[in-house]
């Protein structure tokens, strides 16, 4: 048995994934299991626990800021861990990952201009757009032999015809579970390059990737105009409560526009949990991480095994990477009242509705995998149970 079989939530917490109240507005009921925000139940690497510890015991909480040492151990991670080499000095320091992603936004665009996006997306895309006065401008993905697949035609249509001045790019793909290789990377770089957009690569996913895709980050690619949110140890490493973001951007006028940005809002440096804790699981968090991508990825073929002999109704997209997966629930045919229905009341299951990510996608819903097997068999049980 490993540690991530056991369920360990019986103590006093105010997480948002089970508050009664977050449910009840969600799923219009509390009473089910949930597998919807992108949170772990697992603990964390040991070496997290004890830089957490060292610090409590000091028993002391001075203003502490050791960032240099965050941007070395990022870089030192993304060297072993992707063969990249980073320049420690192009790393800015924001929040998190959606805080940089809304600085980039007001600082790099006028009200109006477009953003591209690549739905069905992470739904705060599109909030963030919105609420920063600019303009969404959808780029469907294709699904070409069950797999899906970025269209390069409607990108360079859109970009002409909607004043697109940024793509933001989501690399690995939340929630499709796509790895984008290389090549389409260079065909989406070449085509950016091409009508001067820039690509904003939110890579927050990038160290949850199964055996059968390769990370490619955008940094590896084009430092000269792209920025890419190296994004944080956040989904990696379980800690989305304490974690931070990092910006990378090398081309040297915007990281000095954007450092200003981030800087005059009091947005550049965290906290010294934070920190060490970051320090820690890039330092000593690799065993843990292997483990952890063993134990999904065995969560990963067991729903499929169980989907093709027990649901054949539902088609999964078996994820290249993120612990979350996409499921095609069409061949229920429901409507999407009966399928909240099903799944929430019926079911008791809090998975996310399609439509979170894009209008279209009502018949789609995505789960969170990141729990014991035992948890994900229970619930593919139920929804079996009720199905039939
Ligand atoms: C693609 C993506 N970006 C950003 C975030 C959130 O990042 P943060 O909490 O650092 O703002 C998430 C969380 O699920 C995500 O999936």
């Amino acid at each position: 048995m490993s540690s991530f079989d056991t369920l360990h939530n019986n103590y006093e917490h105010n997480f948002i994934k089970y508050n009664a109240g977050f449910l009840k507005a969600m799923f219009g009921t509390a009473d089910v299991t949930p597998f919807w925000i992108a949170d772990m139940d697992f603990k964390v690497a040991p070496a997290i626990t004890e830089a957490l510890q060292k610090i409590v015991d000091r028993e002391i909480y001075a203003y502490e800021f050791p960032t240099h040492k965050v941007f070395a151990a990022i870089s030192d991670w993304f060297l072993k861990r992707h063969a990249l080499q980073l320049d420690k000095k192009a790393f800015i320091q924001v929040t998190g990952v959606l805080t940089g992603i809304a600085v980039l936004i007001r600082e790099l665009t006028n009200e109006g201009d477009g953003i591209m996006i690549q739905t069905p997306v992470y739904h705060q895309f599109a909030n963030i757009i919105k609420t920063s006065n600019r303009k969404v401008v959808n780029n469907p993905l294709k699904i070409v032999n069950g797999k899906y697949q970025m269209d390069f035609k409607d990108v360079e249509e859109k970009i002409k015809s909607e004043h697109v001045k940024i793509i933001l790019l989501c690399n690995p793909h939340n929630p499709v579970g796509r790895v984008w290789s290389k090549e389409e990377l260079q065909k989406l770089v070449a085509l950016a390059n091409e009508y001067n957009v820039t690509i904003i690569s939110d890579e927050i996913h990038a160290d949850i990737v199964f055996d059968a895709a390769t990370f490619t980050s955008i940094a590896s690619l084009d430092q000269a105009k792209h920025i890419t949110i190296i994004g944080s140890p956040a989904k990696t490493f379980g800690m989305q409560g304490i974690a931070n973001g990092y910006l990378y951007i090398k081309n040297e006028e915007v990281h000095q526009k954007i450092k200003k940005a981030v800087t005059s809002l009091y947005l550049d440096h965290g906290n010294a949990l934070s920190a060490y804790a970051t320090i820690a699981a890039y330092t000593n968090g690799q065993e843990w991480l292997d483990e952890l991508l063993v134990y999904l990825q065995k969560t990963i073929d067991w729903i499929h095994d169980f989907l093709q002999t027990e649901l054949p109704q539902i088609q999964l997209f078996t994820p290249e990477g993120t612990y979350q997966i996409w499921l095609d629930v069409s061949g229920l045919n429901l409507s999407e009242e009966a399928l909240k229905e099903l799944f929430f009341h019926k079911a008791k299951l809090a998975f996310t509705p399609g439509s979170w990510f894009d209008a279209n996608h009502s018949q789609y819903m995505r789960m969170n995998i990141a729990s014991p097997l035992s948890v994900i068999k229970d619930a593919f049980q139920q929804l079996k149970t009720v199905i039939d």
